[in-house]
């Protein structure tokens, strides 16, 4: 299947808030409920070791993405794990209550971050789930070069393959979303309103989601970006997909090699 980079709606920058913000809070919950990132745990984990590091600094971070569950396991081994919470449409309702259900483990920006141009000051390892796919392949490089350039490492998790199984899957978001709603907290009158009564979230998802499929880079692609990457032979990188009790997340790690 070719690489389509069509829009999606969340990366509009009219589209509304709070819209969006019910688009990132579903995939903030389904992440965690289905510990959607287990399989990618010892990975992030080997890398945080291997760098040193135990500050995570996360970018396009949506609603919280799967950081609830994702965390419990890197506690195992890194007790002392910090998450830095940041986005280029920061959804500070989110942030809050994370920041709020665990202060000593979540902190966030609450100014815009570009995952393109990290301000120097955010020191950490970088991560960034769910999100890859948003770039186009001059954007997407430049994140890559920005961490190289920082010396900064990056773990970088998409939640799709680009492939038919996966795009008939997205086809079913909005049953999922119809089924989920009632339990995403806090609960939300709007977010009633827009799923159930004006189903705008179901079919903005479904369509995001789609595209998201569509826009996923393949290894081999990820494979050519980091090939681009000018100083890419200091780095150790890591790419390839993991499948864990049916979910597959394609990956790409890289951290400096000393
Ligand atoms: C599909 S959501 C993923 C959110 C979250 N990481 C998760 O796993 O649920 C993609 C996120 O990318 C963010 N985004 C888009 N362009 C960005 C940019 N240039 N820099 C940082 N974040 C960006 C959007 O605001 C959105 O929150």
């Amino acid at each position: 299947m070719a690489r389509v980079h069509a829009f999606e709606f969340e990366d509009l920058s009219w589209f509304p808030k709070r819209i969006r913000d019910y688009g990132t809070d579903f995939l903030q919950f389904v992440t965690n409920k289905f510990d959607f990132y287990k399989g990618i745990a010892p990975l992030l984990s080997e890398a945080l070791n291997k760098t040193g590091q135990n500050e995570i600094i996360d970018l396009a971070s949506g609603g919280g993405g799967g950081w609830k569950s994702l965390a419990r396991h890197l506690k195992e081994e890194n007790p002392s794990l910090k998450i830095t919470l940041t986005d280029y449409y920061p959804n500070l309702n989110a942030f809050n209550n994370a920041k709020e259900e665990d202060p000593e483990l979540y902190s966030f920006v609450e100014e815009s971050v570009d995952a393109r141009n990290v301000p120097v000051h955010l020191n950490g390892f970088r991560t960034q789930f769910l999100s890859f796919h948003h770039f186009k392949p001059e954007d997407a490089l430049k994140i890559l070069q920005n961490a190289v350039d920082n010396n900064a490492g990056i773990g970088i998790f998409e939640g799709q393959k680009r492939d038919v199984p996966h795009f008939i899957k997205n086809l079913l978001s909005p049953v999922s979303i119809i089924i989920a709603t009632p339990f995403i907290r806090p609960f939300k009158a709007g977010r009633i309103l827009f799923t159930y009564i004006l189903p705008i979230v179901p079919l903005f998802v479904l369509w995001d989601g789609v595209i998201s499929v569509l826009r996923t880079y393949s290894v081999k692609e990820m494979e050519d970006l980091v090939q681009k990457v000018n100083g890419s032979e200091s780095y150790e990188w890591k790419i390839g997909l993991n499948k864990t009790k049916g979910i597959t997340v394609p990956y790409l790690i890289g951290y400096p090699k000393s």
